[in-house]
């Protein structure tokens, strides 16, 4: 059944912006009722939250169409989620002092769960001690998130801006799943490392990190704390309170890893490290000369296993490695398991190019030393929540 949200709209200048976040909303199935304040209502017509929302705004506390339920109290009850976006310090203040003035007020006072609150206005407004004090009051029972820092509309610089679209509607995503992650620390290393022939040049992998980065995702939404050491490739969700560290060559991602690894609660390698970097690497660009014959072949030497190296030292750390195969999957992986001293291993045929390396599908075995689970071809990111679910379901957290 479609998730429904009451969406909460108050006279901040982002107001606009809150469009987006509802079209993001009802395009991903959700049923998004509108309730705009009176203010809200002067800065936009409540027909465009109509269109984009199919549902009726609402907006008077007394007036009544067709029905005689008391509006506010149906309102409230019918939501799955509230959501104040953009929020006024104005807004703030009342609701922080259980203030019931107009209909949106009415409805947050009568909706006795969690709500995401999403302010949005003058940094000095912002700072000012008696709304930094509502937001403290508020936090105790519902989700405030944090404004962007960047240019306001007044014209000052400074925090205040409202989020992007993605953000909140992330926030949103995360509260409708189970925390049976809660405050675990999940270290994950990610994408393809590189290995440089000369400073322009370099042996890498077609790792696109989109394994990796959907395990992130889907252990934040489930409450960890995630850190990702994070190869040579992009994120999308940089933003969403994970904590990114970028590196490049093997080194680099073994030193980060190393670094989080004792304080971590369950280790993830997606990550598709180069196994070989280059002996001879030149520190100037090789240039292009018309024989071929005549360059430097490259010679090649053994590079660190990361994973390996980090295993050494395990002790209370839940450790998941990858197996990326073309033949005897399964057989090549529980060798793995073996070796590199894990708890549990994923393994994947690469040599399928519709799923594994660059494909947002995977298709795998999860492995550990009593059991063999195989899934069918799923999204990257149902994957990670089903190596996800075998970790909860071990029990060894
Ligand atoms: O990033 P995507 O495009 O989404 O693709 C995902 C993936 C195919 C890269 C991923 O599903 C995957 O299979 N990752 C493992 C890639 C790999 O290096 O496999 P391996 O069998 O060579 O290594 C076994 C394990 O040791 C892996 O967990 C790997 O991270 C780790 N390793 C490997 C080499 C090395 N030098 N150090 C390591 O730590």
């Amino acid at each position: 059944m479609k998730k429904r949200i009451l969406l909460g709209v108050t006279s901040g200048i982002a107001i606009y912006k809150t469009l987006d976040l509802v079209s993001m909303l009802v395009k991903n199935d959700y049923d998004v009722n509108v309730v705009m304040t009176e203010n809200a209502k002067k800065l936009i017509n409540p027909i465009i939250f109509e269109t984009l929302s199919k549902n009726k705004v609402y907006t008077d506390v007394f007036y009544r169409d067709m029905d005689v339920e008391v509006k506010h109290i149906k309102l409230a009850l019918n939501s799955d989620l509230i959501v104040l976006a953009p929020l006024t310090a104005n807004t703030m203040a009342k609701i922080a002092n259980g203030i019931a003035d107009n209909l949106l007020t009415n409805i947050v006072l009568a909706h006795n769960k969690k709500m995401i609150l999403v302010p949005s206005m003058n940094v000095n407004m912002l700072n000012n001690p008696i709304t930094q004090r509502n937001i403290k009051q508020l936090e105790k029972d519902h989700i405030v998130m944090e404004s962007d820092f960047g240019h306001l509309a007044c014209g000052d610089y400074g925090k205040g801006k409202f989020p992007q679209a993605k953000r909140i509607f992330e926030q949103i995503e995360s509260y409708f799943v189970d925390k049976d992650l809660q405050d675990k620390k999940v270290l994950i290393g990610c994408g393809a490392t590189i290995e440089n022939i000369d400073p322009v040049r370099y042996i890498s992998n077609f790792s696109s990190g989109k394994m990796g980065n959907e395990l992130a995702l889907c252990a934040k939404r489930r409450g960890a704390i995630v850190t990702v050491v994070c190869g040579n490739v992009k994120s999308d969700y940089r933003d969403f309170g994970i904590n990114y560290i970028d590196v490049k060559t093997n080194e680099q991602m073994y030193e980060q890893l190393n670094k989080y690894f004792n304080d971590t609660d369950i280790l993830l390698m997606p990550a598709a490290p180069v196994d070989f970097k280059v002996k001879n690497k030149k520190d100037t660009k090789i240039k292009k000369i018309k024989d071929c014959k005549n360059y430097d072949p490259i010679e090649i030497e053994e590079n660190i296993d990361i994973l390996k190296n980090l295993t050494k030292n395990k002790k209370k750390q839940f450790v998941v490695g990858f197996a990326a195969e073309t033949n005897s999957v399964k057989e090549y992986a529980i060798s793995k398991l073996k070796d590199k001293n894990l708890n549990l291993i994923v393994a994947n045929d690469v040599s399928n190019k519709n799923i594994g390396f660059n494909s947002d599908f995977n298709k795998v075995f999860i492995i550990s030393k009593d059991e063999i689970k195989e899934t069918e071809v799923l999204t990257k990111r149902e994957i990670a929540n089903k190596i996800l679910d075998s970790i909860v379901e071990k029990k060894c957290l």
